[in-house]
């Protein structure tokens, strides 16, 4: 059952598709301008997508409102998505409250701050900071029943292409079309697989969006088709500002046809990012969104069949007028005696120039027919860049996936495009903190995601990147990028670990036939790939546990996040048959009984669990996605005690590559 209310004067966001009648009576929970809501000691509270902490979102604030932020870490309450979806599970144990669950969506296009057990413990305190949206509570028997009528309500999640499935190295900093082709020969001198490249910034002229650095990209075309023809796809970035330039098409096109967003004069906003002085596409006006989406053709008429779109929270370094207060104001410390006030007065002249509040309250959008300050529809602005881009491909590309992801989002733009969950950094924290995003995302409707494999930031070690790898296996966007002036990452630079990398990559493809049908099936059903233990066991154990996900219905899986660990303490909530992948072949491990046991996973292997009753298709080892056939599988099963009645799988196939009838309706 769903309940919508509505409060003050929502702006519409598009992210449901079909809206239920608005529910007759007060609000339940809504109370002085707040949505509070009791919670129980051992109440459980999932959700909010892509953010900070744990699963279980309890005991902190967490702010939705899509922001740059690669220096995250605990004490931050955002990230580059704003989701604003949870659902608040009660207790199961023994004696507890027999509640139903129950799905919040709050849907609004500015900000939004949950406490969930911040100030108070046990209450969830939910504020929109415009007082005006839209309430959804959504009361099912369970929480995977509660998903999947939110997800109905949100609409179907995008498809990539099945070969986007595949490995993918990307860096900031490839420079050259020398530099990507040496990158391809390495990987294949190494004997590792390699099925996609991602082109960062450099590629472009100046950084200006569809355009090629012709001076170390001449023949990006050739290199395009080259690539192709030995099997790795090139996946070029695109980024939100367009330079300021005349006689740069883009440029001349948005000023001519007032595609760019305003400021308070009606003047095209200045911001800088990457290429200086830029302006923003209104990506929410339906005329700009079109106009940039259809853009997108000049590479695909290069060859190219995916994107990542990216600096779409939108970032700002600076601001044109912020930033000429700012030199004003520092002239007034010249020669100045700092004390404590000054000096952090004079400090925050500059540390707080980029994506400044004040910035985002500067500069307007015409959406829908009418004119918004931006701050106030903020969430919406790398959804509609995506959505322009998907739109745009349905027109030219008619029929053809087309990989698409980005780095903002908000629920609707699942719809779109898949996401990256932004610059992370190398650190096992980080490792741990994506993992448990992956249910999380899925409850929004993101199912193609995942994060930058290795960590984008900071120094990668050697273990980390293959304890890394063997977690991003298991997600359907695998891609290794780090950031320009980090220790080099790709997989070859560590000859000592080959083996165990392409024992790794190698397990990805012989698992592809099980991941790509539990992702497809989820497309579908409107459920989940990766759900945590407590969607399916009904114990206090499993419903505390994080660092373990169940892979559809069939399959849990345990990595191991810690440095110098060979092996790990894993929780059983029922018998389970191990599958090991290591040295390149599949081994049928051991059978684990319920309960607590170590489980040794050294360096460059990895293990699936199978449930009783389950069977898990396993493919052959190949080297490479388009080398995957579903057709060649081994059936993995654990009959489980006393099971009779054989194992059975729905593998879902199909070619991958055009948009299939009966997923997304
Ligand atoms: C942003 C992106 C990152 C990219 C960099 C340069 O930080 O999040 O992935 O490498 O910009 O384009």
């Amino acid at each position: 059952m769903i309940k919508r209310y509505i409060f003050g004067n929502p702006i519409e966001t598009d992210a449901i598709l079909c809206k239920p009648a608005i529910a007759e009576g007060n609000t339940p929970f809504f109370k002085d301008g707040h949505i509070r809501i009791s919670l129980s000691d051992k109440d459980i509270v999932y959700g909010l997508g892509e953010n900070v902490r744990g699963i279980n979102k309890r005991g902190f604030r967490y702010v939705s409102f899509c922001s740059d932020d690669p220096q995250h870490n605990e004490e931050k309450s955002s990230l580059y998505g704003a989701h604003n979806f949870i659902i608040v599970s009660p207790a199961k144990t023994e004696g507890a409250s027999t509640n139903d669950p129950m799905g919040i969506f709050v849907d609004t296009p500015g900000k939004v701050t949950f406490d969930i057990g911040f100030s108070d413990l046990n209450q969830i305190d939910i504020q929109v900071e415009s007082g005006s949206f839209e309430l959804y509570l959504i009361y099912e028997a369970s929480e995977k029943e509660i998903v999947r009528s939110f997800r109905k309500l949100i609409g179907p999640s995008y498809i990539p292409p099945k070969w986007a499935f595949g490995y993918g190295q990307s860096r900031w900093g490839y420079a050259s079309s020398e530099d990507l082709r040496n990158v391809v020969r390495k990987y294949r001198k190494a004997g590792l697989p390699l099925d996609m490249i991602y082109a960062d910034i450099d590629y472009m002229d100046h950084y200006k969006d569809f355009t090629i650095n012709r001076e170390s990209y001449p023949d990006f075309e050739e290199l395009v088709s080259e690539l192709k023809n030995d099997h790795v796809r090139v996946i070029p970035i695109i980024d939100a500002g367009v330079k300021i330039e005349s006689g740069y098409e883009v440029y001349e096109e948005g000023v001519a046809n007032n595609y760019f967003c305003k400021d308070e004069n009606g003047e095209d906003f200045v911001v800088g990012v990457w290429p200086g002085n830029c302006h923003f596409p209104d990506m929410l006006n339906d005329k700009a969104r079109e106009w940039f989406g259809l853009k997108y053709k000049t590479l695909l008429d290069m060859g190219i069949e995916g994107f990542w779109n990216d600096m779409n929270e939108p970032a700002i370094f600076y601001s044109k007028k912020h930033l000429s207060e700012v030199f004003e104001d520092l002239e007034n410390y010249k020669g100045a005696n700092l004390d404590i006030q000054s000096f952090f007065e004079f400090k925050g002249l500059i540390f707080d120039i980029d994506n400044n509040m004040n910035d985002y309250r500067s500069f307007y959008h015409e959406y829908k027919g009418q004119r918004y300050r931006h701050d106030l529809v903020h969430n919406l602005y790398g959804f509609n860049m995506t959505r322009g881009a998907s739109e745009a491909f349905e027109k030219l590309v008619p029929g053809k996936r087309i990989l698409l992801f980005s780095r903002a989002s908000c629920i609707g733009m699942h719809r779109y495009g898949g996401i990256w969950t932004g610059d992370n950094a190398s650190f096992w924290s980080h490792l741990l903190m994506n993992f448990k995003m992956m249910p999380s995302l899925n409850m929004c409707g993101f199912l193609y995601c995942g994060a930058d494999m290795g960590g984008f930031g900071s120094n990668v070690t050697e273990d980390l990147l293959l304890r890394w790898t063997a977690v991003s296996l298991y997600t359907p966007l695998m891609r290794n990028h780090s950031a320009l002036g980090t220790r080099d990452q790709e997989m070859y630079r560590f000859p000592d670990s080959a083996a165990g990398f392409r024992n790794l990559i190698t397990a990805r493809y012989r698992l592809v036939p099980y991941l790509y049908s539990e992702f497809m099936k989820a497309v579908r059903d409107s459920s989940m790939m990766f759900s945590p233990l407590a969607f399916v066991y009904e114990d206090q154990i499993a419903a505390e546990i994080e660092d373990q996900l169940l892979i559809g219905d069939e399959i849990m899986i345990a990595p191991v996040f810690e440095q110098n660990a060979s092996g790990r303490v894993i929780y059983f909530p029922e018998e389970m048959k191990e599958i090991r992948f290591e040295d390149m072949k599949v081994i049928e491990g051991q059978l684990y009984e319920k309960g607590y046991h170590y489980v040794d996973i050294p360096l460059g292997v990895t293990n699936i669990f199978i449930r009783p009753g389950k069977c898990v298709p396993v493919g052959e080892c190949v080297f490479g996605i388009d080398e995957v056939d579903s057709a060649k599988i081994t059936m993995y099963k654990f009959p489980g005690n006393g099971e009779s009645k054989p194992a059975e799988y729905e593998l879902y196939d199909d070619d991958g590559i055009s948009l299939p009838a009966g997923v997304r309706s």
